[in-house]
């Protein structure tokens, strides 16, 4: 009887998953292995939720954006007899193999199930925010920097016809690495991040310095995990309204753009408005170099399946896919180095 990898993704979705799929199908069917789609992520391992995956369902996917298998934020560590379930219907659907595509809180669930229950799972890294470990790149980052850079570009000639302070909020939970990149890539005056203290005085600063140079208007990114810090000492975290956590504890982030901006009108008097970029980083097709990581991550990842090499996940280090154990990836968050920091920091003002 030919043998089975299940494939899952879980988290927020982000462009490329189809290509991953698409990339374990087609190396699962050339080595003889069914493939089989567990639905939206962890639960439809909780729940039983399965369905068959093959060559025909993968065709045309490669451009799309999403995940033709659905998604969730389900921990099965937070539920009642969860990961008991997970194998149990991982045994009745009769799957030799897992593909776990996700980003922390997904492959942590996997690495806690090779760990403890030794589910035979390897790794995939997405998320748009760059910041698994154990990867020079996650896919989803690049589409997600262009997107950023792209509205940035926009928003230079309307800020420059009416001599405003544009404020760009991005996504990248803890991480700043869409702001620096994007930041960078568009030319930002000022790049805010969740891992470097500076001030709301210090940049405001940077826009008078500018302004006083003889230029009417300025670019802000700001990530939207920064916390505003003034000079003080004192520091305040905006979340999004309700504030809500999810099954892995996160804070819903979102508004710290409007507050930022209006304590630059505040501060410097320049006119300010402020973009939110939101799930726009997220949708709509990957770019070239994310449909090519995430085929190579694919087949890297199949590839460890077939020769049962679990608890690992494929990375990118260099030009080279290699593995890496779901214990290093998971075990903390990579964050905007200083070096990068100070890449960013050169332009501003
Ligand atoms: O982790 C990806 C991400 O897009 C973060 O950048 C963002 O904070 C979060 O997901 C948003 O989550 P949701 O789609 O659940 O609002």
């Amino acid at each position: 009887m030919a043998k089975t990898i299940g494939i899952l993704t879980g988290g927020g979705d982000c462009p490329g998953l189809n290509a991953v799929i698409r990339a374990v199908v087609r190396r699962a069917d050339a080595n003889g292995w069914d493939a089989v789609a567990v639905r939206e992520g962890w639960r439809g391992l909780v729940e039983g939720i399965f369905e068959d995956l093959g060559p025909r369902e993968v065709s045309g996917i490669l451009p799309r954006g999403g995940t033709i298998i659905g998604t969730s934020r389900t921990n099965p560590f937070k539920l009642e007899g969860g990961p008991e379930k997970v194998l149990q219907n991982f045994r009745d659907r009769e799957l030799d193999a897992l593909v776990a595509i996700g980003g922390e809180d997904t492959l942590g669930v996997a690495a806690r199930l090779y760990e403890e229950h030794q589910l035979p799972v390897v790794g995939v890294p997405k998320t748009i925010d760059n910041d698994l470990n154990g990867t020079d790149y996650t896919f989803g980052f690049d589409t997600a920097v262009t997107i950023a850079t792209e509205a940035i570009d926009r928003l230079h000639t309307t800020a420059e016809s009416h001599n405003r302070v544009m404020v760009v909020e991005v996504m990248g939970r803890h991480a700043g690495w869409i702001a620096v990149m994007s930041g960078i890539a568009g030319g930002a005056d000022v790049i805010l991040i969740p891992e470097q203290k500076t001030t709301v005085e210090a940049a405001c600063e940077e826009l008078r310095k500018r302004h006083a140079r003889g230029k009417s208007f300025s670019i802000v990114v700001v990530s939207e995990g920064y916390e505003l810090t003034y000079e003080s000492g004192e520091s305040q975290r905006v979340a999004g309204e309700a504030r809500a956590t999810d099954q892995f504890g996160h804070v819903v982030l979102g508004g710290v753009g409007e507050a930022l901006g209006r304590e630059i009108e505040a501060h410097t008097g320049f006119e300010t408005r402020v973009t939110v970029l939101g799930h726009v980083q997220r949708g709509g097709s990957p770019t070239p170099r994310d449909r090519v990581l995430a085929t190579r991550f694919g087949l890297k990842a199949a590839d460890l399946a077939l020769a049962g090499e679990f608890g690992q996940m494929a990375a990118l280090r260099g030009d080279d896919i290699v593995a890496v154990s779901l214990a290093e990836a998971t075990a903390e968050l990579k964050l905007v180095t200083s070096e990068w920091y100070d890449v960013a920091k050169a332009f501003f003002g």
